[in-house]
């Protein structure tokens, strides 16, 4: 299973990458809002920091103008994909931008349809949305299941990219039903490798060793 930082924070993606357990991120336009930096220099730092799939998104609307920008962002880094909005012309600029060998990640999706749709428009990620789902009273995890059943149905290669992940159980269930990638914010990042059991079983050998050891 993959793992993506969904952040566009340097600090917390330099952090993740330093474990060597990064697989790739993603970022949309609220998270690039928050650091303040132009665009195309925030997406140049994490090329830099992640040598993996970086998702960049398009803020057009129409098709043609998605598909301009989507060039323009392939064109920054190899490790670039072009993310598009689950609509009409996303998918059709997802065709397009498919048919040119580009890697593309088609974001917000809320139902297996709209999965089934961008898997047909050939994109390379589907994205998702568990936790906003769960945020209106359904169950974000039974969309990924009913698409993981589609996808493998028609042998479709769309990878399921879990986002929106909120916590662990997320993750955990996301495993468990074999999705390919999980976009994670940094702290659940964190919290996969962390148990009060292991801290406090640590604690004691090293206090048992530094007994034994100086006796
Ligand atoms: C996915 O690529 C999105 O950036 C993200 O997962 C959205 O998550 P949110 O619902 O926590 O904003």
């Amino acid at each position: 299973m993959k793992f993506f930082l969904d952040t566009a924070d340097l600090k917390e993606i330099e952090k993740a990458a330093a474990t060597g357990l990064l697989d790739g991120v993603t970022t949309n336009p609220s998270l690039v809002a928050k650091t303040g930096m132009k665009f195309e220099q925030l997406i140049v730092r994490i090329c830099e920091l992640v040598d993996g799939p970086i998702s960049a998104e398009v803020i057009s609307t129409n098709a043609p103008g998605m598909i301009d920008e989507g060039r323009k962002l392939a064109a920054i880094h190899k490790n670039v994909v072009i993310k598009l909005p689950l609509t009409q012309e996303g998918l059709k600029a997802c065709k397009t931008l498919s048919f040119e060998g580009k890697r593309t990640n088609v974001t917000l999706c809320f139902t297996p349809l709209q999965a089934l749709m961008a898997a047909k428009a050939g994109a390379t990620y589907i994205s998702p949305f568990v936790g906003r789902l769960d945020d209106i009273g359904q169950d974000g995890m039974d969309l990924i299941q009913d698409i993981r059943t589609i996808y493998k149905n028609y042998g479709y290669k769309t990878e399921i990219l879990v986002a929106s992940v909120r916590h662990l159980e997320h993750l955990l269930t996301a495993a468990k039903m074999g999705a390919d990638v999980a976009t994670i914010p940094y702290k659940v990042f964190e919290q996969t490798l962390a148990h009060p059991l292991t801290e406090s079983g640590l604690a004691r050998f090293l206090k048992d060793w530094e007994t034994s050891q100086k006796a």
